[in-house]
């Protein structure tokens, strides 16, 4: 298992305003659109491509196209819904899956409650869309299904990660093909299981507490 933790000017900027309590429900929808196209830029990074040719208004030439099969995307429902659309737009033809992953706020543990994933996922790479990574129990049921599933690698992108979260994944996963490519690694959980400083519950920011 890896961590990449991206550091880049604009990811510090769009991450800081994405804290902010004040941030308003649509922007914080962009800034989470903004952020996850800048994360695939590294998260992407190990697409295998192939040679296809092209013809420009002035000569043919060789060029590159993604080798299949092609890449999942998978958002963990709700609050990774809020990274699909940007990470639709830098990988248009990547397919979706859809996982419900919701966490009980007492005991913190994971529930599974949808499913509407490939059954077998052999040979594909799988990018999982969560922007919170906290005790890290989320992620790894749905980490747990696609590599049973036989997914060739996991890329879990993050926006907010605690340091406990990665902890528990990478020891889970240690000599798997899964990495956590994430815009932020925060100091700590605190005793409700909440990102310390973090930006609050995500699912609510993006979506409101229905
Ligand atoms: C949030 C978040 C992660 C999970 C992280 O989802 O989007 O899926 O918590 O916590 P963990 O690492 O301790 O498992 P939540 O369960 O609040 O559901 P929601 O997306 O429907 O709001
Ligand atoms: N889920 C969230 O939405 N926020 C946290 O800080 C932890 C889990």
């Amino acid at each position: 298992m890896k961590t990449l933790v991206v550091e880049h000017p604009l990811i510090a900027a769009k991450v800081t305003e994405l804290r902010d309590e004040t941030t308003p429900m649509a922007r914080f929808q962009e800034l989470a659109t903004e952020l996850v196209t800048l994360l695939a830029f590294e998260a992407t990074k190990e697409l295998e491509i192939e040679s296809t040719e092209v013809k420009t208004p002035v000569s043919p030439t060789t060029g590159s196209k993604l080798a299949g099969p092609l890449p999942l995307l998978v958002p963990i429902l709700r609050a990774g819904l809020g990274m699909l659309h940007g990470m639709q737009q830098v990988l248009p033809s990547a397919e979706v899956g859809f996982l419900g992953v919701v966490r009980n706020e007492e005991t913190l543990q994971p529930a599974i409650y949808a499913d509407r994933m490939p059954d077998r996922l052999d040979n594909r790479i799988v990018f999982v869309l969560d922007p919170m990574l906290a005790t890290g129990g989320s992620l790894i049921s749905a980490i747990e299904i696609m590599l049973a599933r036989g997914a060739k690698k996991v890329i879990a992108i993050t926006l907010i990660s605690a340091p406990q979260g990665v902890e528990a994944v990478g020891k889970k996963f240690a000599n798997q093909n899964v990495t956590v490519v994430t815009s932020a690694l925060d100091e700590k959980l605190n005793e409700h299981g909440y990102i310390v400083p973090g930006l609050g519950d995500a699912g609510d920011r993006l979506f409101g507490a229905c």
